[in-house]
């Protein structure tokens, strides 16, 4: 184990090394992204199909480089081929690639490898309520900054004596304080006026004290924005109640997860919101929940606003703002046609329904009248 340790310990200073002094530059040539697109499983494959069908028919300057990952291999060779092609790349935009339970412990999820190994700090979950959406509480707008890569995803298990296991959540001030001022950039570039820190520094009085500290220091470089915390347990009540009071917020990884999807549910559920991973140098993107949708797979009844919304996410950080902003306002113009609700929001409609009632949608706005 220990020889295996140095081993990864040296690959990883040779990677570094690597692209410190080779960092490829923004693949861009002839005018086209290139991207990288990792179907994943479940509804994923699906979903992706109509992202391309779709910038095919807006004439997207992106082309595509698909490459498969097979959650049902041991090997680690699939997803290696991912993370080379997203360094290459720079950016991409995936399905969820399923996690098989029932495989030993020192199997990691390679949806959380990919996070780690390109270091993307910064899941970012923007939950809006969209008109037309039937839901408990309306006006709902709250962007969710999650830490991506430490906390309790650490993969840091063992049970060195049996029938105990220690499982660590490691908190660095390093990766607080870069997620802190994430968070405060993002409210002041969005024009937003508060940062919410969620914690259980009551409890976890070391680490999540921590973390809850880097975000107050943080917070003192910006008197443009209000800062509040507020304990996990009490957020997530005061979210089902009364989620307006909300703005940004930011938090360790586990929270950020169930935070999350208690939001998601909040506007609609996970058919609707998209995500994104950020890091220094490269961004991935996919729905803002992590479930695969195996169960309706291949049924041409999954709700594709999600993974749309994403690829515009995609389109924004290719700063093609202006394709970005036309698929954008053709899915909500199409999401608030309740003929057309998939069965998530209680309709009978079809992925493929949608997706050709998008196109009409952006053939009878017309052209692209802003500069690309
Ligand atoms: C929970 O949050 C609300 C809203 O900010 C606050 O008024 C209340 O005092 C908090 N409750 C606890 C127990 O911290």
């Amino acid at each position: 184990d220990h020889s295996d340790h140095c081993w990864l310990k040296a690959g990883v200073l040779y990677s570094l090394l690597w692209f410190c002094l080779f960092q490829p530059p923004p693949a861009r040539y002839g005018g086209r992204h290139m991207v990288t697109l990792i179907p994943g499983d479940g509804i994923g494959p699906e979903l992706l199909s109509h992202v391309r069908e779709l910038f095919r028919f807006c004439c997207v300057p992106v082309d595509f480089e698909v490459v498969n990952v097979d959650s049902t291999m041991t090997s680690e060779d699939d997803i290696n081929d991912a993370i080379t092609a997203i360094r290459r790349n720079g950016v991409a935009l995936k399905g969820n690639i399923e996690t098989n339970h029932n495989l030993p412990p020192s199997f990691i999820s390679r949806n959380n490898l990919l996070r780690t190994s390109l270091d993307l700090y910064a899941n970012v979950m923007h939950c809006q309520s969209l008109p037309g959406v039937r839901t408990r509480h309306r006006n709902i707008d709250i962007i969710i900054i999650r830490e991506n890569t430490e906390g309790e995803y650490s993969s840091l298990e063992h049970e060195s004596v049996s029938g105990v296991v220690e499982c660590l959540k490691i908190i660095t001030r390093t990766n607080s304080l870069r997620i802190a001022d994430y968070a405060f950039r993002l409210a002041r570039e969005r024009g937003r006026r508060r940062v919410t820190a969620v914690h259980k520094a009551n409890i976890m009085k070391l680490g999540d004290g921590l973390f809850l500290q880097c975000c107050k220091e943080v917070a003192a470089g910006y008197q443009d924005i209000a800062f509040d915390a507020m304990i996990v347990d009490n957020t997530t009540m005061q979210l089902v109640s009364k989620p307006q009071q909300f703005d940004v917020m930011v938090m360790p990884n586990l929270y950020g997860n169930v935070v999350s999807n208690v939001c998601a549910g909040l506007v609609g559920g996970p058919g609707l919101v998209p995500g994104a991973n950020y890091g220094t140098d490269y961004a991935v993107f996919e729905c803002g929940t992590r479930n695969t949708g195996k169960s309706i797979a291949d049924g041409n009844i999954a709700n594709p606003t999600a993974m749309l919304l994403a690829s515009c996410l995609l389109l924004d950080h290719l700063r093609l703002h202006a394709y970005a902003t036309m698929i954008r306002r053709a899915v909500i113009a199409t999401v608030t046609e309740t003929r057309l609700h998939t069965a998530d929001l209680g309709g009978q409609g079809s992925t493929s329904d949608v997706v050709h009632s998008i196109m009409k949608e952006i053939q009878s706005t017309g052209p692209l009248t802003q500069n690309i």
